[in-house]
């Protein structure tokens, strides 16, 4: 989250449904920022919530001493629905990642050979995966990293879409893992070019380096396809999900991979008071039913192909590219005197909609994927009548 918070006219949202949200004094507005894509189902979905609270009244935690009734069922819908011999489950993203890097150093020692204690990861430049001093060690965002050192040894950073620093990279035969988001979300929607990720997927295989993708964001048809690494038709090694993967609704989070990479964490070794237990699981399994079931990945791509066409009728001094994945579409301002993203986004939220800023002059428009038709117009005229009051 930026520190600067958007000023809601009551610094209060009192009730969320759907793809909308009203202010305490009744007034309704779009949500394009759908928590970051955590309800990606939208608010409050009735089925996710009803899973939570029949749960709820059965049975929310065992100690992990124990076996719970829910989290054997969970593993075998989600590792089938993603084809992965094993899910760790997690809580929040940002601990998804730090178990696929331990996952990954793990590997390394045990399967790859490397020395002790020697294990490098790679990162890509503009990477954004959470708070915790491994996901700031790896950051080259200034405002995440300042004032909290020293970093966390062993990571590196290459740059972003760039096949050559990664081959490069990767002749240390110590490095463990390239973990990657392939759209990366927080750097203000990067699209990197066709092939990357089969690129990535080839350098690492011929390494003998584990491909981790961060599908954290991107995961969940948020870019039109269940996963985004499915547009390149690439299988990572270890997938990390988190977000909406509860629909907004508790914190759930998982890492898949295979068993080669999975069972090198023997029990004992690593795991969360909260992990895996019975609402989570509970929670996920409706969340990602929901996806199935109201086939969010098609209508992210069809909603988003209709965005793109409405965003694209704009005069393209005012926005010079629409770019992202399917659903997440970004008005480039280029031209600061007549408005920046933060300015223009004000106004949005004025009209009825409230979206953010990413990167200066880009504005990340992400809509729950359960929005229909009809709203997408209506979104789209609120878009060009804020663009063109500047
Ligand atoms: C790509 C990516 N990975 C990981 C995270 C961390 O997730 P969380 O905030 O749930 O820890 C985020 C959060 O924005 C993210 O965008």
């Amino acid at each position: 989250m930026g520190l600067r918070k958007m000023p809601l006219p009551t610094n209060h949202v009192l009730f969320l449904a759907g793809v909308y949200v009203w202010d305490v004094e009744g007034r309704r507005y779009f949500d394009f920022l759908s928590a970051y894509s955590a309800v990606n189902q939208g608010h409050c979905h009735p089925k996710i919530v009803n899973a939570l609270k029949s749960q709820a009244e059965k049975l929310t935690l065992t100690s992990r001493a124990f076996y719970n009734d829910v989290l054997g069922e969970y593993e075998e819908y989600i590792t089938k629905l993603f084809n992965y011999n094993k899910i760790l489950p997690m809580n929040t993203g940002v601990e998804g990642g730090e178990t696929a890097c331990k996952l990954a150093r793990k590997w390394a020692y045990t399967v790859k050979g490397v020395p002790k204690y020697k294990a490098q990861i790679i990162f890509a430049a503009g990477n954004f995966w959470g708070r915790t001093m491994s996901a700031i060690s790896s950051s080259t965002d200034p405002s995440s990293y300042e004032g909290f050192g020293p970093f966390m040894p062993g990571f590196q950073v290459i740059p972003y879409n760039d096949l050559p620093a990664l081959e490069r990279a990767l002749q240390d035969p110590n490095v463990a893992a390239f973990m990657v988001e392939p759209i990366q979300g927080e750097a203000g929607v990067i699209v990197p070019d066709d092939g990357y990720l089969t690129g990535v997927r080839q350098l690492c295989s011929a390494h003998n380096v584990l491909f981790i993708a961060d599908e954290v964001q991107t995961g969940l048809a948020r870019t039109g396809k269940m996963l985004a690494v499915d547009h390149e038709n690439v299988r990572p090694d270890i997938v990390v999900l988190g977000k909406a993967l509860s629909g907004g609704v508790y914190p759930v989070s998982g890492v898949l991979c295979d068993d080669e990479v999975m069972l090198t964490i023997k029990p004992g070794e690593h795991g969360s008071t909260y992990g895996g237990n019975p609402l989570a699981c509970r929670v996920a399994m409706a969340s990602l039913e929901v996806i199935e079931e109201e086939k969010l990945a098609d209508n992210a791509r069809k909603m988003g192909e209709l965005l793109r066409a409405e965003l694209m009728k704009t005069p393209s001094d005012i926005v010079t590219d629409v770019r992202g994945g399917v659903a997440e579409r970004h008005c480039h301002q280029r031209n600061e005197r007549l408005c920046d993203a933060w300015k223009v986004c004000l106004r949005l939220r004025d009209n009825g909609l409230l979206a953010k800023p990413t990167h200066g002059d880009v504005i990340r428009l992400a809509p729950p994927l359960t929005i229909k038709e009809d709203e997408i117009q209506e979104c789209s005229e609120i878009i060009h009548k804020t663009l063109l009051s500047f």
